[in-house]
C-alpha cells in the first residue's frame, strides 16, 4: 500500500474553486443525498456540512428537509463566493441557510448545536485528520447523526490513475490532477478506523460504499 502524500488543505485558488463549482458531482452529491436519508432521515435540528466547497450538497439538503436549518463551513472564501451565488438563485431557502467561513480546527462554530454533521471530500484535504473528527466531537448535541464521505486512498498511483480515467473523462485538466492528488492523499478505511478509536467515537462506523468512496457513519 503506498503512503499519504498530503496536498494543500484548501481550496482558495480562483481557477480550482471555479472548476470546482462548474464541475458535474450529480452523480456522487445525488449519492450522498440518498445515504443521508438511509443513514440519518429527517433531522431533528440544524445541520453542519464541513467543508462544503461551493454548497451543492448544502442546498440539496436544504430542499429536501424544508423545516430545517443548514450550514455550511469552509475555509475558502473563493469556494463559499459559489456557494452565495447560489443561494442566492434560491430565495426561499435564504431564512434556513447560511454559508460560514472558518478552517478546521478552530472555526468559530457553537457547541453541542447540531442534530446531524456532514461532510463530503473533506477528510483527506486535512494534514491532521483529528482535526474533523473532534471539531464534530465539539459541536455535535449529544446522540446527533454523523455523515462523512471521502475517497479512500488506492493501492498504488496506476489504479488511482485507472480512477481518474474512468471518473474523470472530459474534465478539465486541473480537475483531473486534483482528483488523482486527492486520491494520493486519501485515507484507507482501517486508518479512518483508528482515527475515530482515537478521537472517542465509538458510535461511529466505516464503511465502503463504491470503488473510490468510504462512508462514516453512526451517532456521536
Ligand atoms: C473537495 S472540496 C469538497 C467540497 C464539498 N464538500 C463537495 O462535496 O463538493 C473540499 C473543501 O474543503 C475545504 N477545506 C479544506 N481544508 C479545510 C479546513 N481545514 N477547514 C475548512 N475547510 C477546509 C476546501 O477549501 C474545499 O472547499
Amino acid at each position: 500500500m503506498m503512503e499519504r502524500i498530503t496536498e494543500p488543505e484548501l481550496m482558495d485558488g480562483a481557477d480550482q474553486a471555479a472548476a470546482y463549482a462548474g464541475a458535474d458531482f450529480e452523480e456522487p452529491n445525488s449519492h450522498f443525498i440518498q445515504l443521508f436519508a438511509e443513514y440519518v432521515g429527517a433531522p431533528s435540528g440544524p445541520v453542519l456540512d464541513v467543508g462544503c466547497g461551493p454548497g451543492d450538497i448544502v442546498l440539496r439538503l436544504a430542499r429536501q428537509y424544508p423545516e430545517v436549518a443548514i450550514h455550511g463551513l469552509d475555509g475558502a472564501d473563493t469556494m463559499l463566493a459559489f456557494a452565495r451565488e447560489a443561494l442566492a438563485a434560491e430565495p426561499e431557502l435564504q431564512p434556513r441557510v447560511e454559508f460560514v467561513l472558518g478552517t478546521v480546527p478552530g472555526a468559530a462554530l457553537p457547541a453541542d448545536a447540531y442534530a446531524a454533521v456532514t461532510s463530503n471530500s473533506l477528510l483527506h484535504h486535512l494534514h491532521d485528520p483529528m482535526a474533523l473528527w473532534q471539531t464534530i466531537r465539539a459541536v455535535a448535541q449529544p446522540g446527533a447523526a454523523v455523515l462523512v464521505m471521502d475517497l479512500f486512498r488506492p493501492a498504488d498511483r496506476a489504479a488511482a490513475a485507472r480512477i481518474v480515467d474512468a471518473y474523470g473523462a472530459g474534465e478539465p485538466e486541473i480537475l483531473r490532477t486534483d482528483f488523482f492528488n486527492s486520491l494520493l492523499a486519501a485515507f484507507t478505511p482501517d486508518e479512518v478506523q483508528e482515527q475515530l478509536r482515537a478521537a472517542g467515537l465509538p458510535g461511529l462506523k466505516v464503511a465502503v460504499v463504491s470503488d473510490r468512496h468510504l462512508l462514516v457513519h453512526g451517532r456521536v
